[in-house]
């Protein structure tokens, strides 16, 4: 029996990306197999696949792609508790698997999906959210500070504000006056990018600027430099060659810590309405290429997912 998956035999650009029928996977010892309702797409996704970063994440064709999944079990492999099929459940491979209609999963990177979790929304949750976790704890953040997130409504920083804002500190974030609205009812100051941004911050923010959080790169290390925030209170997770030249943080998913409860606290967030993933899109599987293309534009609210 096959079954559909993303798959893509070189590197290369969007065009690469093509949807294979392959062998129906089995689930070995401690291993899940679910049937895929809703997998995220991520940005890293898209620089893995043109070869960039061939040196840190090496790839083996054909490559399959994705880390977020959300979906049914439909057969558990031996030695696997705590799970049966029909659950539904929210997680992760490991293998860059998820964007496909079957995926295997090691048990340990799997919870329950809470009831008042959307599919999208399930599907979407696990990059950007361990990241923005990790992000936000690392620049410890205490009631009265006042910290500055760039890329604010993104994937990860539209978890990372909410995130960030349930610290008690007082956020602002860096956003297209598109997305000031939604930034202004979660309880964010939004200020738009740009020239001048440095100024409006300072308008924004009288009393300084303690912790910066940069989901974007492209200067904003600078910035939060030039504001007087302290190294060890600067974080980014996209500007690795600031980070090094800086000694700046660079926590993001890898730091947050174990990743499955950090997942299902999350979605208890989301199911008991305290948090939001926003979704600017879904696409079928099929139709693979044009979410890279809406993703490869890097101005989506929220999260892009595919449903298979
Ligand atoms: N280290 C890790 O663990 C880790 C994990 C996940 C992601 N990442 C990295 O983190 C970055 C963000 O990922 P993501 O999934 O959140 O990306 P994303 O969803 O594509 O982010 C898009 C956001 O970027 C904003 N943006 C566009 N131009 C901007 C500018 N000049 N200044 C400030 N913001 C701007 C857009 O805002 P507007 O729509 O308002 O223009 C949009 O909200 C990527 O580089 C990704 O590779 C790292």
């Amino acid at each position: 029996m096959t079954t559909k998956a993303v798959r893509y035999n070189e590197f290369g650009g969007i065009d690469v990306l093509r949807i294979d029928e392959v062998e129906r996977p089995e689930p070995g010892r401690e291993q899940v197999l679910v049937r895929v309702k809703a997998a995220g797409i991520n940005p890293s996704e898209a620089v893995i696949r043109t070869g960039a970063l061939v040196d840190m994440f090496p790839s083996a064709f054909p490559s399959g792609q994705g880390s977020d999944l959300a979906g049914v079990i439909e057969e558990v492999g031996a030695g696997v508790g705590g799970f049966s099929p029909d659950d539904e459940v929210i997680g992760f491979s490991n293998n860059r698997a998820a964007q496909a209609e079957l995926v295997l999963v090691e048990v340990g990177d799997l919870v329950h999906k809470p009831e008042h979790v959307s599919w999208a929304v399930a599907g979407g949750l696990y990059v950007v959210g361990v990241t923005a976790w990790g992000a936000v704890n690392s620049v410890h953040l205490e009631p009265g500070d006042t910290v500055v997130i760039s890329g604010a409504a993104g994937g990860v920083g539209s978890l990372a504000v909410q995130l960030a804002h349930r610290t008690g500190a007082t956020v602002i974030g860096l956003a297209s006056e598109d997305n000031h609205e939604w930034l202004r009812s979660h309880g964010v100051l939004p200020v738009a990018y740009g020239d001048g941004v440095g100024d409006r911050i300072r308008t924004a923010a009288p009393g300084g600027v303690d912790a910066f959080i940069d989901t974007y790169g492209s200067g904003y290390v600078e910035l939060a430099l030039a504001l007087g925030v302290a190294t060890e209170r600067i974080d980014t997770i996209a500007d690795y060659a600031a980070a090094a030249k800086y000694g700046v943080k660079t926590d993001g998913g890898s730091e947050a810590g174990p990743g499955a409860e950090i997942l299902a606290e999350l979605a208890r967030l989301i199911a008991d309405g305290q948090l939001e993933l926003p979704i600017a899109n879904s696409y079928p599987l099929t139709q693979v290429r044009e979410a890279y293309t809406e993703l490869e534009r890097r101005h989506t609210r929220g999260k892009i997912v595919l449903t298979p």
